[in-house]
């Protein structure tokens, strides 16, 4: 089989891309491991930065966000006993985020696609990726026991931390930075009306906790745990309590509680792969990084690259521009890098680490320095509304 651009990977960034791709009269085909019931009931992020929300209404697939999404214009930050909101749009000019889960919004891509006669080949697994420093690339794939190939003019590796793109390159032509942090957290995603209709990032001496939501109805929080701690040995009503015990009294009376419709734990871990090209393959999303999820920027880095990806392979196929594909890794990145320390600082200033005391106490005059402070308000929101992207001529 051939198409101008080989996708791996049906998740937010294959699917985005391939939208964008389409509209433009660009064609391509995703391979994907997974069933489509698999992908689209995973559940993830759900807080998309205005410059996401914008490139999904450029892809045409805003319109249910647009309808049932919650622009959000502030965040509460816990500490000590007290909140502190910060006003996002006051802090930005009026920007603000879409509170909007990943799961609807793969959902929309994957209908859009669809409808518009794209090719997903589902439960479809990449093995390798050939000759992708030649004009030819190729994408050795399985599909019902059989090896398939997809001859391609450019390979985009959408495909996740544990993607093969990125295990198609040596180990001396790329450079892996990362950091893990020593422990995860539980989540719990529950049908009760959320304690605030904000997000609230609570640091607490017991650890962190996060109250978020999907909808007015449906609520999602977090608490910090062990890395080895097993959702197992959480009832509801276990963590229910701890969650409350990590809120200030005032919010942690108003939660309401109720059973889970699904308990996970996540890592946490900041990745990043350098270079982002390599010959016609580019890595994009989280095959390319991975950030905690303390700021909510995983899902918008992929949007994030997509952004200049997109515009690159499109610049290539309607004026024969090469210039763009070649800016694509140091662009991409740029951003990539601000989001990581971004999040590695908010994980840094929240989360309890095994240390002695000093750190505790440090982290709340920083909470108490940034809530109180016009440039730190300003820092804080201009971050997690989402830097720019660069433009190019
Ligand atoms: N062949 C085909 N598909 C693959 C392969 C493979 N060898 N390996 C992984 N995949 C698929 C996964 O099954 C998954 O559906 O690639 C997809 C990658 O999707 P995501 O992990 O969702 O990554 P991405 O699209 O970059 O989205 C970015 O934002 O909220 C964060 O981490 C969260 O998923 C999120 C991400
Ligand atoms: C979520 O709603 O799942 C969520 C919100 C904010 C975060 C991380 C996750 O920083």
């Amino acid at each position: 089989m051939r198409t101008q651009v080989g996708i791996i990977g049906a998740g937010p960034s294959g699917l985005l891309l391939a939208r964008l791709l389409h509209l433009q009269g660009i064609e391509s085909v995703i391979v994907e491991r997974q069933s489509m019931e698999h992908v689209l009931g995973r559940i993830r992020a759900g807080v998309l930065e205005e410059g996401m929300a914008n490139l999904l209404r450029e892809a045409q697939v805003g319109e249910r966000m647009d309808q049932e999404g919650l622009p959000h214009e502030g965040i509460h930050l816990a500490f000590s006993g007290r909140m502190e909101r910060i006003d996002l749009a006051a802090h930005t000019g009026g920007k603000a985020v879409m509170i909007y889960g990943q799961t609807e919004l793969t959902k929309d891509l994957v209908d859009a696609h669809l409808a518009a006669g794209g090719v997903i080949h589902y439960e479809s697994p990449a093995v390798f990726v050939e000759d992708y420093e030649s004009d030819q690339p190729r994408i050795i794939y399985e599909q019902n026991g059989q090896r398939q190939e997809l001859i391609c003019d450019f390979v985009a590796g959408c495909d996740g931390y544990h993607g093969v793109a990125r295990q198609s390159v040596p180990a001396d032509k790329i450079r892996l930075f990362e950091k893990t942090y020593p422990f995860g957290w539980l989540g719990i995603l529950s049908d009760v009306p959320p304690v605030e209709e904000e997000i609230i990032y609570a640091n607490h001496e017991r650890g962190f906790a996060l109250c978020s939501l999907r909808s007015h109805t449906r609520s999602r929080y977090y608490v910090q745990c062990e890395l080895d701690d097993d959702v197992a040995n959480w009832t509801d009503d276990a963590f229910w309590d701890e969650l409350r015990r990590r809120l200030p009294d005032e919010v942690s009376e108003r939660v309401t509680t109720g059973p889970r419709l699904e308990m996970s734990i996540a890592p946490l871990r900041s990745f990043v792969v350098e270079p982002l090209r390599f010959g016609n393959m580019f890595l994009a999303g989280d095959a390319g990084h991975i950030v905690p999820p303390t700021g909510a920027k995983g899902l918008n880095l992929a949007a994030s690259d997509i952004f200049y990806l997109s515009r690159a392979l499109i610049a290539y196929y309607s004026e024969k521009r090469t210039d763009l594909l070649d800016r694509y890794s140091a662009a991409a990145l740029r951003r990539v890098w601000k989001a990581v320390r971004f999040s590695w600082w908010f994980t840094e200033m929240m989360h309890r680490f095994e240390d002695d005391p000093i750190t505790y106490r440090l982290q709340i005059a920083e909470l108490d320095y940034l809530t109180g402070s016009e440039a730190g308000r300003t820092v804080m929101a201009e971050n997690y509304v989402g830097l720019p992207f660069e433009t190019f001529e």
